[in-house]
């Protein structure tokens, strides 16, 4: 959202999981890392947490920062904490799919329906 700055403090993620490829054993993991990403995100949800992937990611400061190995390609950051805002889902209107936030705050997220996903 363009006129959000961004989590304050107290809102941002209470943990970070960098997933990391071992180059050593393979540069090809196909999806496997999607899949991955997503089975953490949905345990953390069942636990009652939040998560994002995050893909736009400063890799090699982060692999300065935290001295990260060569051998190990930085994929993509998963942040977690505990939501801080009610998201509610909404139905695509007219192809609109940029969020939005209503006058009490609630974040909605338009998806696409289930119908029009499947083709065929
Ligand atoms: C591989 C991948 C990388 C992503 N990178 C970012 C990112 O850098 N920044 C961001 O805001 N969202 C990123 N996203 C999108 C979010 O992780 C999330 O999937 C998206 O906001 C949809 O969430 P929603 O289901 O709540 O709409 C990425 C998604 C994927 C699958």
């Amino acid at each position: 959202m363009k006129d959000w700055p961004g989590p304050e403090d107290g809102e941002r993620p209470s943990a970070y999981i960098i997933q990391l490829g071992d180059l050593d054993l393979t540069n090809d993991w196909w999806c496997d890392d999607g899949i991955a990403a997503q089975s953490m995100l949905l345990t953390a949800v069942e636990a009652g947490f939040g998560g994002c992937i995050i893909g736009s990611v400063q890799r090699e400061r982060l692999r300065d920062l935290l001295d990260i190995p060569d051998r190990y390609k930085i994929i993509q950051v998963l942040a977690l904490g505990l939501p801080a805002e009610e998201v509610v889902i909404d139905e695509v209107v007219k192809g609109d799919i940029k969020y939005w936030r209503d006058k009490k705050g609630v974040h909605h997220v338009p998806k696409r329906s289930l119908g029009d996903l499947i083709i065929g």
